[in-house]
């Protein structure tokens, strides 16, 4: 066995000869970024070693530059290791992203409140049941039977409850006095409590995306949202996109469960960390409503997902499912909590676009409107009340920071804004601190400003410095530099960065993000074709996703990924989905109206239409 020490935290392992990097770090809990799942193929879990440095293998001399091997940058998914080494791990690709963040629920609690009715069907009753004595020798089930009956609670009768609430009962009622609260959820006994707690009553809602968590705390009797806390998927280690779990859950009979359990821990991370914030108990946790993709919908249950993955796509189930915490092994919620999983529309179009659809109201409007979700997958609605039609496109994980040279999420440190005029540049970047990299929002500002000045030409070609306008100040065109593999323009100089690297954008992310934005326009002009409308019938333009509060919508128009529209008239609604989750867990009359766009929505299958391909080629031009 050989010593591998990993920096800077100072990590020693044994491991055998012959191990990958990205194994050994496996083993002592070290996570990474590895949006390819280790195959070699996305270059981004490049480590230093700083001692024990190995030859680089073909494919790392194809993934990384000269310079960088020769200063010892490896890649953890193809270094093998066979003697004592130390390896550093730059900050930039772990995975240690956790975000405290507000899904702005506020303003929807009036529409809620106006329009969808606040109210679930929950309900929670003190009782004072008095004690049993030789004149008063009723079970204790009928005693708290009898006590309901008396606050009016109907069809006592019919009451379910679960053996495990039984087993509580004696317990429960002797230590608080024969005062206790019950919490009753469609005709069942789902809890009982020691004293008054009917002022404790508290729900979470979940969204599952690919890259990001979400997890929302909401007071069920006010609607408050009380905390909301979103992780990094932790399944992002097997592969940035669906495609690549449905691969790896293939590969051993074990892998379903080994993506099924990472997934239910990040959710009871999530319920751990947003309780403590709001000073709640976990236990007053009576539901839960889950969205996520078609794909994450079935790694959460369990599901088989491989025929998602093949034509023709399909999802093991589309329903809604009511389902209770003991469904789901391992969930840290009591076992008799409801989970609610929101409908699917189709194995690529998931529930949190049904959620998506709730939250922005356009399943109710007059107008047009069309609604994208930029993601790995691009996920496409347009209509209004009248009919909705959807489709997905694989617009690849550019978007969210993979497969571009400095790209990450829209996490601390990524550059979200980026203005470029005759002279200067500026960039914000999130938390305004050592810039790390750029994030989705960035590009399309990057490379927006970058067509405006003539930089990038109308088929996407990064020009030379000779080939500039020649008005454009020298400052700005010594940033574009001849690189091995074609130019590449400065955006941000190495002693402002945390890693003092510089960043570039190459021209090979130029072409990631043109296939990007390609795939989305093409997806928008097939449901126009399908719709029968043109551009200019679209009324509003929504767009949503992880990093959609920070879209430039100038650029986004610019670059070419919507269609041209007034800018009064494009609206970021950032995490759409994670709000129709909140809006579905406070308000039960939502799920019928979920239930119903999951059915009436018409799926446009884009991989049978002869005229995507060349709607595709057409967008790929600035
Ligand atoms: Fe190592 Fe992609 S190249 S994870």
């Amino acid at each position: 066995m050989i010593k591998i020490t990993f920096l800077p935290d100072k990590k020693n392992i044994k491991v055998n000869e012959g191990a990958t990097i990205l194994e050994a770090l496996e083993s002592v809990g070290i996570n990474i970024n590895t949006p390819c799942g280790g195959k070699g193929i996305c270059g981004k879990c490049k480590i230093l070693i700083n001692k024990g440095i190995t030859t680089a293998t073909p494919i790392e001399e194809e993934l990384l530059s000269g310079e960088e091997i020769k200063k010892g940058f490896r890649l953890a998914c193809q270094t093998e290791l066979f003697k004592d080494t130390i390896i550093e791990i730059p900050s930039e690709i772990r995975l240690d992203f956790k975000k405290v963040f507000s899904s702005n629920l506020k303003g929807d609690i009036n529409r809620i409140k106006n329009n969808l009715s606040l109210g679930t069907n929950l309900k929670k009753v003190f009782l004072d049941l008095g004690k049993p004595s030789l004149d008063d020798q009723r079970p204790d089930w009928e005693r708290i039977k009898d006590g309901l009956s008396s606050k009016k609670i109907e069809n006592i009768s019919n009451l379910k409850v679960a053996v495990e609430i039984l087993k509580k009962i004696p317990d429960v009622i002797r230590k608080s006095d024969f005062k206790i609260t019950v919490t009753l959820q469609n005709n069942e006994i789902i809890d009982i409590e020691k004293g008054d707690t009917t002022k404790n009553s508290y729900g979470i809602a979940f969204d599952i995306g690919t890259t990001t968590v979400a997890g929302y705390l909401v007071n069920l009797k006010t609607g408050e949202e009380l905390s909301a806390v979103a992780k990094t998927n932790p399944q992002v280690v097997h592969g940035d996109d669906v495609i690549s779990r449905i691969g790896f859950t293939q590969k051993q009979k074990e892998n379903l469960e080994i993506l099924q359990k990472e997934i239910v821990n990040t959710l009871n991370e999530i319920i751990k960390e947003t309780t403590q914030r709001a000073k709640i108990n976990r236990s007053n946790i009576y539901e839960t409503v889950i969205v996520g993709n078609t794909c994450m919908h079935h790694l959460f249950l369990g599901l088989n997902p491989s025929n998602i993955a093949p034509s023709p796509y399909i999802p093991v189930i589309k329903k809604s499912l009511s389902l209770k915490a003991r469904d789901i092994p391992e969930l840290v919620l009591k076992p008799s909590v409801n989970v609610y999983m929101l409908p699917n529309i189709s194995a690529f179009v998931g529930a949190d676009i049904v959620a998506g659809i709730l939250s922005t109201s356009m399943w109710r409007e007059d107008k047009i409107i069309l609604f994208v979700d930029l993601g790995t997958n691009g996920e496409i609605v347009l209509g209004s009340r009248e009919r909705l039609w959807t489709c997905s496109t694989a617009a690849g994980p550019a978007f969210e920071g993979a497969r571009i040279s400095a790209g990450m999420r829209a996490a601390e440190g990524a550059i979200y804004k980026v203005k470029i005029d005759n002279k200067f540049i500026t960039y914000k970047a999130i938390k305004d601190g050592k810039v790390r990299g750029i994030c989705g929002s960035g590009l399309i500002d990057l490379i927006a400003e970058l067509v405006k000045l003539g930089l990038i030409s109308k088929s996407g070609k990064l020009v030379d410095r000779e080939e500039c306008n020649p008005e454009l100040s020298e400052e700005i065109r010594e940033r574009i530099i001849k690189g091995q593999k074609g130019s590449k323009f400065l955006l941000v100089k190495g002693k402002e960065t945390e890693n003092r690297k510089p960043i570039y954008i190459t021209q090979r992310d130029i072409r990631e993000v043109q296939l990007a934005k390609a795939a989305i326009y093409a997806g928008i002009k097939i449901l126009l074709k399908e719709v029968n409308i043109s551009p200019e019938d679209i009324q509003k333009i929504l767009l949503a996703g992880a990093f959609g509060n920070f879209i430039n919508k100038e650029s986004a128009i610019r670059m070419g990924l919507i269609p041209q529209l007034p800018l009064k008239k494009v609206e970021s609604v950032g995490n759409a989905a994670g709000r129709g989750a909140e809006i579905v867990l406070l308000s039960e009359k939502t799920r019928k109206i979920c239930e119903r766009i999951s059915k009436d929505i018409k799926y446009v299958e884009l991989s049978s239409r002869p005229d995507f391909q060349e709607e595709f080629i057409k967008a790929m031009f600035f």
